[in-house]
Parts: C-alpha cells; sequence; structure tokens
C-alpha cells in the first residue's frame, strides 16, 4: 500500500519508518524544509531507540521517502495519515490550527477520492470538523471527491516508540464508511496477521479513547502522588503500598510510581484537552482538575523540600541529574525539570545539570544561568546537594559511595526513588525521596 504520512515529529516519523517496516510505500511530508533534509540524509532528528536504524535500513530499501511537497503526497498515496501536532491552545483547547491546515491543503489540491486518517490526538468531534474543512475548500473549487475520514489515535511511548508500534496493546480504528474500514484493515494487515488486537468503532469512540487513556494514566500517577504525601506525613512507604496495590490484577502495577509528577509531550495537554472537552459539554471535570492540580503540587512539594533541608538554596552549588520528562527521550515538553530548575534558579540557585540526551533540547527551556555538564561526575564536583528528576538507568549504576565521594555535601534529593535508602543513609548521606522513609 502507499501512505502518505503528513507530520514527521516524534508520532509521523515513527509511524512512517515501521509502515515501511511492515511492508508498505511511505511518503512523509513535513513543512520544516531542514528536517527533510535531514530526514532524506538518513538523519534522524530525534531521539528515540532504534529509529535511526529503521529510517537508514527504509531509504535504501526505497520504501519511504520525504519531502515538503505535501501535493506531491497527496496525488502519490489514496490513504494520508495526518500526524502533526495538537498543542495547547487557548483556554486548555486542542490547538486544532495545523490539523486544519493540513485538511484545507488536502482540500484544496485533491483530484480524487481519499482516505484521511487522523493519527493526530484530537478532541471529539475533529474528524467531523475535518471533513468540513476538506469539503469546504473543494466547494471552492467547484469539485467534490469522496474523503473518507478515519480516527487512528496513535499510543505509542516515546522511548519505546519502535516496539509500541510493532506490537501495540491495541489498534484503535475509527471510521464511518466500509470503504474506509477496509483499506484501514489492509494498513494494518501485517499486524493483524501477526495476532495484535485490531479495534474497530465509530470515529467519536476512537477519539475520545485517546484522551480517556492518557488522562486515566495521569491519573494513576497523581493518585500515588496522593498516596506519597500521605505517606510522608505518616511515616509510610509508597513502594510497598505500590507493590500492594499492584500485585491486584484489577489495578497493575504500572503508572504507580511516586515521583516529581508526570510531564512530556501527551499527558499535561491530553488531561488540559479533556478538561475543555467535558466543560463544552457540561459535564463535569472536577476529577481531572484534582489530577492535574496534585500533579502541579508535587514540584512544589519537591522544591520545598529542597529549600528546607538545605535551609534555604541561596548560593547552594545543585548537581541535577536528569532534565527530560522521562528517561529515553530527548522530549522536554512539560518536564518537570523545568518549573523545579526555574524555581530554584529564581531563589538564587547554582545549577549545575547533566542530562545524557537532552541538553541540547533543554537550553532553550531552561534558565541561563544554568550550566550543562559533559558527565553526571562533573555536575556532582563541589555540588551541596544531588537532585535526581528523571530515572535514566545511567544514574541507577552509581554506587552510593561514589556519589558521596563526589559530593562536597552530603544531600540527595531523589526525585525518582531510583536508589535504596537504607543503602544511602547507611554511609552517611542525608537522603530525601518520595513518599518513603
Ligand atoms: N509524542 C508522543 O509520544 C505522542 C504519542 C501519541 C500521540 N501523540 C500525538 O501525535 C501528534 C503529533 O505529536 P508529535 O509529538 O509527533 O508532534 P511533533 O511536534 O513532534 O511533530 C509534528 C510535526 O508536524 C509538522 N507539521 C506541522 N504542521 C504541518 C503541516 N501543515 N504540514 C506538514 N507538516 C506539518 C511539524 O513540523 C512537526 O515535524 C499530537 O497530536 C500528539 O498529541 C504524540
Amino acid at each position: 500500500m502507499k501512505l502518505c504520512v503528513i507530520g514527521t515529529g516524534y508520532v509521523g516519523l515513527v509511524s512512517a519508518a515501521c509502515f515501511a517496516e511492515i511492508g508498505h510505500e511511505v511518503v512523509g511530508v513535513d513543512i520544516d524544509a531542514a528536517k527533510v533534509e535531514r530526514l532524506k540524509k538518513g538523519e534522524c532528528p530525534i531521539y528515540e531507540p532504534g529509529l535511526p536504524e529503521l529510517l537508514k535500513k527504509h531509504l535504501t530499501s526505497g520504501k519511504i521517502s520525504f519531502t515538503t511537497n505535501l501535493d506531491e503526497g497527496i496525488h502519490a498515496c489514496s490513504l494520508i495519515m495526518a500526524a502533526v501536532g495538537t498543542p495547547t491552545g487557548q483556554g486548555r483547547r486542542a490547538d486544532l490550527s495545523q490539523v486544519e491546515s493540513v485538511c484545507r491543503t488536502i482540500g484544496e489540491h485533491t483530484k480524487e477520492e481519499k482516505v484521511l486518517v487522523i493519527k493526530s490526538t484530537v478532541p471529539v468531534g475533529t474528524s467531523e470538523k475535518c471533513q468540513g474543512w476538506v469539503e469546504e475548500e473543494m466547494t471552492k473549487r467547484g469539485v467534490k471527491h469522496h474523503v473518507h475520514l478515519v480516527s487512528n489515535p496513535e499510543f505509542l511511548r516515546e522511548g519505546k516508540a519502535i516496539t509500541d508500534f510493532l506490537q501495540p496493546d491495541r489498534i484503535v480504528v475509527g471510521f464511518r464508511d466500509e470503504k474506509a474500514g477496509r483499506a484501514m484493515r489492509e494498513l494494518y494487515k501485517p499486524l493483524i496477521d501477526q495476532g495484535m488486537k485490531y479495534l474497530e468503532m465509530d470515529v467519536e469512540s476512537a477519539e475520545l479513547t485517546k484522551y480517556a487513556s492518557n488522562a486515566f494514566l495521569a491519573t494513576k500517577i497523581s493518585f500515588i502522588n496522593f498516596i506519597a504525601a500521605l505517606c510522608e506525613a505518616s511515616g509510610a512507604d509508597v513502594e510497598k503500598i505500590a507493590e500492594g496495590m499492584g500485585l491486584d490484577k484489577r489495578i497493575a502495577p504500572a503508572f504507580l510510581k511516586a515521583g516529581i509528577g508526570y510531564g512530556g509531550s501527551c499527558f499535561p495537554k491530553d488531561v488540559q484537552a479533556l478538561i475543555k472537552t467535558a466543560d463544552e459539554y457540561g459535564v463535569s471535570s472536577e476529577l481531572l482538575r484534582h489530577v492535574e492540580a496534585i500533579n502541579e503540587a508535587q514540584r512544589d512539594r519537591y522544591v520545598r523540600m529542597v529549600e528546607k533541608e538545605l535551609g534555604g538554596v541561596r548560593g547552594k552549588k545543585l548537581a541535577v541529574w536528569g532534565l527530560a520528562f522521562k528517561p529515553d527521550t530527548d522530549d522536554m515538553r512539560s518536564a518537570p525539570s523545568i518549573d523545579i530548575l526555574l524555581t530554584l534558579n529564581d531563589r538564587g540557585a547554582k545549577i549545575a545539570a547533566f542530562d545524557p540526551v537532552s541538553m541540547a533540547t533543554a537550553k532553550k527551556d531552561l534558565p541561563k544561568d544554568v550550566v550543562f555538564t559533559t558527565t553526571a561526575q562533573e555536575a556532582l564536583s563541589g555540588a551541596d546537594a544531588l537532585l535526581v528528576l528523571t530515572d535514566w538507568d545511567e544514574f541507577r549504576q552509581w554506587k552510593p559511595t561514589t556519589i558521596k565521594g563526589a559530593l562536597s555535601g552530603n544531600h540527595v534529593f531523589d526525585g525518582r526513588n531510583i536508589f535504596d535508602p537504607q543503602e544511602m543513609k547507611g554511609i552517611g548521606l542525608i537522603y530525601r525521596s518520595i513518599g518513603r522513609p
């Protein structure tokens, strides 16, 4: 099958490479000319394990190509997939301008029937709007070609995106007419044949399944952070509680990890957009407002803990390990580290930060005074305290004695609970983590 993927960001590029891997011919389109130039040369613009290899493999096999010319992509393919961004817009609403622009361009240029798949995360009812935008542009030209709208939200996780795409827990496809349904079954046939769960539904349910999933996972994180706050007040251990809860099959252990809260390009914006959607439909969004409030409070609680233990941070040198919102990605969008470091910097701390891959992307979001070091060891040198903000495996490998030897002070504030409290305290470090005694 020949398909055109519009938007070659985290989702579009992974989708394009994986659709090529399962045998399709893919044209990747992006308006970012510099990105397209790099992609044509086989340079991967994002950090995603396995993606550079897949990209090179299919540039060589000829199954994947890139262009800035959407018109070219539209004409070459009967199936068009939009994977452009849907960031938070005004008043928490998802900003659909990139999706609208793609739909209008399709309406302006298409000369025949198409299947248009919305892979971007969009609020319920957006596919209907997409249909309207496409048709409006065709009406202006005095033409009428059938464009079959499909909602096919993406559930991949950055850092594990290739595996998630090729071995997904489920593929969700919402459509209105059988022609679209057939095209989607053909697109995913190699995965369906391998036994992957393939769910067909109406367009609105597919759109909402994505938000419901992300909001539920965000709720799990905020729930365990609420329990962590209770643990800190009562002396209980959140890790033990998470284990005790997670072994219950109805609950499951994933996303019961206490820490400095969720971030990234999806959870914060999708929770906000779902709150807005609920408000617009007159449905109470109280539950999600609390999820969001707990998440924001978690960053403040962490900063307060650092300040309290150090007796203020003015003039203190803080070593920071980890900036990305989670390990195995260079994505800094809404990373908790941004708020935490902005506050600590404002209050006079001297920050030396290290992240294995996200420092280049982090620079634009962090205060100019932050010093970026080339190793984790270098950040520790002369520091009064270590702050762990991302749970990269690289940091877990460190022996407590080596950390103690490299620090000038003896405080460790583990925002991701990666070290063993007994071990850390046993060698004389003043160790604080989230929800653990
Ligand atoms: N990042 C994730 O982990 C993830 C996971 C699941 C779903 N999603 C959803 O997928 C969508 C894309 O997310 P992302 O993280 O890949 O975004 P991104 O910002 O990394 O990529 C979007 C790309 O679209 C391009 N673009 C914008 N307008 C365009 C246009 N008119 N024509 C062609 N290209 C255009 C941009 O240049 C950019 O390269 C969002 O709706 C997001 O919520 C993201």
